[in-house]
């Protein structure tokens, strides 16, 4: 069987990894990875394949950056000639990303079966294009991977059929649970005791100059309470440039972590500040108390069971529930079921009996 991997953007990476290592388990298999080049920068991409040992991929399409229309169509047209150069019988998407509903929609109309990792995540947020491209690509996937048990009540909601869906735990976790050993000889030197991390990059909140503005001042008046380090992903640098806002308090502005470097800060963060959907995932299993800027989340279990807080876009809350967490009165959390390094285990085990 020749399965294919479709990734391009960070958070794909590391869910690539443990599916790839335990499919080279499974005899009959040939893989290759396609990356679609959504993302491009060393420390956006490369650095990940390094460290998590992935390997380069066999295919950059090289699209780069666009409009959601451009990009979307931009994946479409350069991966149909690989699908019917190299006739798949499986294509592994990831995630929600561009890349993800871009190689789905390429698949399904040359009829090659589509297995999703990461399917029924739901943030019921029409204005997140993350939710449109799980909207799309869960109804288009053959197989459905879903991490948490939520997931499998969202698709049976939407008339997915339950024989497509297998709930796997979270592989994200897997790639944490390897990892973690080796990330602590990747803290960065002069790292502080005590310190706030803080990640953003969502269109909602770095978009919006008069918000992103106020989110730097909020930033900044905290960091006369605790050091913030801030490593700034490529979207979030360009906006606060514009704006000239990277001069402000003892905020440190740090370029994008490798995956090593960011897990060793996160372990060893006082608190993290966030959009990010993977973040709420890794500080639960850390235990690390999250703050989320964010009305709503596709990942409720890191607030039913874990650590994570959505503080929606209240400045004021963010504020309350910092100096919460500073006073010793953070939220406590548990890990969630089949949150256990297995998932990719589980995952292959599914695609072996489909061969
Ligand atoms: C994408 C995903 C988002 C994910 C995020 C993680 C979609 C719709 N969004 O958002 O779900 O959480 O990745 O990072 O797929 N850029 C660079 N170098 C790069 C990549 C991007 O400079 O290597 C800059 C470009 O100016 C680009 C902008 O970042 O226009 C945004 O990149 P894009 O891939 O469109 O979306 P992300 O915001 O990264």
């Amino acid at each position: 069987m020749r399965v294919f991997h479709i990734v391009g953007a960070r958070p794909n990476f590391m869910k690539l990894a443990p599916v790839h290592r335990a499919l080279k388990r499974v005899p009959g298999i040939e893989q290759m990875v396609v990356h679609t080049g959504q993302h491009y920068d060393f420390n956006m991409s490369d650095v990940f394949f390094q460290e998590l040992g992935i390997g380069a991929p066999e295919i950059n399409l090289g699209v780069g950056s666009g409009s959601h229309a451009q990009q979307t169509a931009e994946i479409m047209t350069r991966f149909e000639p690989v699908v019917l150069e190299h006739k798949p019988d499986l294509v592994v998407v990831y995630g929600d990303v561009n890349s993800t509903v871009a190689a789905a929609l390429v698949c399904s109309k040359l009829q090659v079966r589509v297995a999703h990792v990461e399917a029924g995540l739901r943030s019921f947020d029409r204005a997140m294009p993350e939710e449109i491209n799980r909207l799309i690509t869960d109804q288009l996937a053959d197989i459905l991977f879903t991490p948490s048990a939520d997931g499998n009540e969202n698709l049976e909601r939407e008339g997915i059929p339950a024989e497509r869906v297998h709930l796997v735990g979270n592989v994200m976790i897997d790639t944490v649970l390897q990892m973690l050993p080796s990330s602590e000889k990747h803290i960065p030197p002069g790292l502080p005791a005590k310190f706030a991390l803080v990640t953003m990059h969502r269109p909602s909140n770095v978009d919006d100059p008069e918000w992103l503005s106020c989110l730097v001042k909020t930033l900044t008046d905290l960091s006369s309470e605790i050091d913030i380090l801030f490593p700034v992903h490529p979207r979030t640098r360009e906006r606060i440039h514009q704006l000239g806002l990277n001069g402000a308090g003892k905020i440190r502005w740090m370029d994008p972590a490798s995956y090593l470097a960011f897990l060793a800060l996160q372990k060893n963060a006082t608190l993290v500040i966030t959009d990010s959907g993977g973040i709420q995932e890794e500080t639960t299993f850390l235990g690390v108390p999250c703050l989320t800027m964010r009305e709503n989340t596709e990942r409720p279990v890191t607030v039913t069971v874990g650590t994570n807080q959505l503080v929606g876009r209240d400045f004021a809350r963010l504020k309350t529930e910092f100096r919460k967490i500073l006073t010793g009165g953070a939220k406590k959390g548990a890990r969630p079921p089949l949150w256990d390094g297995k998932a990719a285990d589980r995952i292959a085990q599914v695609l072996a009996s489909t061969m």
